[in-house]
């Protein structure tokens, strides 16, 4: 009940974005240190993927841990969305009328960013998964192969097929900018929810900002870039017994 009081506050509903929003980037840096397994050389990200889903297999089953990562992530992106508009919704209505010209612009123009980058990193996680964990979406064939009864996506060799399309590395590398963006403008939202918004501080917390945001891009963008531009070798041939994408995750 206490709970509820203050997620109906406007700290309190800022306190949830900015939470989830933790959470969310921690996923980041967890799911591109994992990307940066393809720099090991085909086959250890293959490795990693399986691990992801034998982690603990005797207590949670096949990929009993990745579906509480899974619920985890969900719960967080649906929480950090409904909050936002929630928040937008009561700002709406408790600005006042003779606000500041200069400043209503500004923080216009920041949460549109917010926004539209939003809704961009939305519809990409959509696709994102129906490419290359569902395979039900192909702008490159997506393959699975069977690993003791269950369907597992050929990591490497999929992320070669996508990223040899230079349309499909260039629009991955959009979409990380757009996320650089928001990172950028949540980061810096973050701290001044956390009050820590200071005159001294502030150059330094923009300099971290940058920082995170940037290297999140580029550490993000290097695996299309490194595919597209043939700095990451073809997987041999013969690696792994490959079937086309008709059954996926789960079976
Ligand atoms: C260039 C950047 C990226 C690459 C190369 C990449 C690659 C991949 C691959 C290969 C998988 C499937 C892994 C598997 O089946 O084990 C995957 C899953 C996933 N990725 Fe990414 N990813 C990138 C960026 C992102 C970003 C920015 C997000 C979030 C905003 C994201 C969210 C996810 C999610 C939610 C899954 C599904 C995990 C699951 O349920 O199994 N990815 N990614």
């Amino acid at each position: 009940m206490r709970l509820l009081k203050f997620y109906q506050t406007a700290v309190g509903k800022k306190v949830v974005v900015a939470v989830t929003g933790v959470v969310l980037f921690l996923f980041l840096i967890a799911h591109m240190a994992g990307n940066f397994k393809v720099f090991a050389g085909p086959g250890v990200i293959d490795e990693y993927a399986l691990h992801l889903r034998t982690m603990l297999e005797p207590i949670f089953g096949w990929a009993g841990v990745l579906w509480i990562m899974r619920a985890v992530l969900l719960a967080c992106v649906l929480a950090h969305i409904i909050t936002v508009a929630l928040l937008i919704r009561q700002n709406r209505k408790a600005r006042p009328h003779k606000y500041h010209r200069h400043h209503l612009q500004a923080s216009t123009l920041a949460a549109r960013l917010m926004q539209v980058s939003g809704a961009v990193i939305l519809v990409f996680i959509v696709l994102h998964i129906l490419q290359f964990t569902t395979g039900t979406v192909q702008p490159a064939p997506v393959l699975f192969h069977e690993e003791g009864g269950h369907m597992m996506a050929e990591v490497y060799r999929n992320l070669h097929a996508a990223f040899s399309l230079w349309w499909v590395a260039a629009l991955y590398i959009f979409v990380m900018a757009c996320i650089c963006v928001h990172l950028y403008h949540g980061g810096w939202s973050f701290l001044q929810t956390l009050g820590a918004d200071n005159q001294d501080r502030n150059r330094c917390f923009r300099i971290w900002a940058i920082v995170l945001a940037l290297g999140l891009f580029i550490g993000f963008s290097s695996v299309p870039f490194c595919f597209w531009t043939g700095m990451l070798p073809p997987p041999a041939a013969d690696e792994v017994a490959h079937t086309p994408a008709t059954s996926t995750e789960g079976h």
